[in-house]
């Protein structure tokens, strides 16, 4: 019987295909490092037994069909899997997987953090400064900024990576915490004393917001110009999320009327675009208190081989025959 064959769309962290060419699978890696572009995917796939994806690739009913029948799973290297029609793989009975593990829930956790630290201590600000040698000497009016300690931090989303965050902020940084989800996390009040909250009343209190939802329908621009109205004007917005989760328009509105004191973005609702719509002639680059980073927070290499020992390991596990280990619902 011939060998399984896999088909993975990008070249990455090498310890999940290892495991997979241990097993005697064949498997091809799309030869260049970008991401593929639509026509070979749909050339590339055909005949795989597994697929194995990224963020980047739309998976849905024609990658489906192109594909074939023997497609046996799809596993998404990614927390997230708003790229796979979940609907069109249930039809098909093909299982889709997803790569959470602790380690991409530290990795994210600690970028939110550096993400919130940069914005309250204007670090990004201060390193253009000093490497523009406009520093003259110490001044006590020279880029201050703000302390996270004893700051109320509200996390939208109490999963795995929301708690990874609620641990450095009340042991690390002595803030208190304020969440909200469709469900109370009671490990997180006993835990962290975390005050369990409406979004309303949340955005009111907190003096950072932090994103940790994934993009579903009910999430798609969930921070709009009503709830930037209920947040302080001197609160940060960090997202590591998913970038439709925050209405991008609305949030360079918040910023050009200073609606609220800066944001921490690492996702774009138009991704790879930073900016959806520049017609307006506003731009989030353009702004010193927004600090931007390209969708880099799981981007660690500890998180980076988990994540590919993940993906492998669902493949394995649903090529032999069980079931998947982290089906995507
Ligand atoms: C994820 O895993 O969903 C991240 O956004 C990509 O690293």
């Amino acid at each position: 019987m011939p060998q399984p064959n896999i088909y993975v769309t990008r070249r990455f962290a090498d310890s999940g295909i290892k495991a997979l060419k241990a097993k005697g699978y064949k498997v091809t890696v799309y030869a260049e490092d970008k991401v593929i572009p639509r026509k070979e995917l749909l050339k590339n796939v055909k005949g795989c037994d597994a697929l194995l994806s990224l963020l980047t690739d739309q998976i849905d009913e024609e990658v489906f069909k192109a594909a074939g029948p023997q497609l046996k799973i799809v596993a998404n290297y990614a927390v997230g899997f708003d790229n796979v029609d979940l609907a069109a793989a249930k039809k098909r009975n093909i299982p889709v997987t997803n790569t959470p593990s602790d380690k991409v829930n530290e990795a994210v956790a600690e970028h939110t953090f550096a993400l919130m630290l940069c914005l309250a201590r204007r670090i990004a600000e201060a390193d253009v400064f000093a490497k523009a040698k406009k520093y003259q000497g110490w001044s006590p009016n020279l880029l201050n900024g703000t302390d996270l300690y004893g700051k109320t931090l509200g996390i939208i989303g109490a999963g795995r990576i929301g708690s990874a965050v609620a641990r450095r902020a009340v042991g690390g940084f002595g803030m208190k915490l304020v969440y909200s989800d469709m469900r109370q996390n009671v490990d997180l009040e006993r835990l962290y004393k975390a005050q369990y909250m409406s979004m309303e009343k949340l955005l009111e209190t907190s003096d950072f917001v932090s994103l940790h939802v994934p993009l579903l329908p009910s999430t798609r621009h969930l921070i709009s110009t009503s709830e930037f109205s209920m947040m302080k004007k001197t609160a940060f917005l960090v997202n590591t999320a998913r970038g439709p989760v925050v209405d991008e328009k609305a949030l360079l509105r918040a910023l050009k009327t200073k609606r609220i004191a800066g944001a921490g973005i690492d996702v774009f609702e138009c991704e790879p675009a930073i900016d959806c719509d520049v017609t307006d002639n506003l731009e989030l680059k353009s702004f010193a208190n927004v600090i931007l980073t390209p969708h880099i927070a799981s981007a660690t290499i500890e998180a980076r081989e988990a994540m590919s020992m993940v993906a492998a390991e669902n493949i394995l596990a649903v090529l032999s025959g069980k079931p998947p280990l982290n089906p995507a619902k």
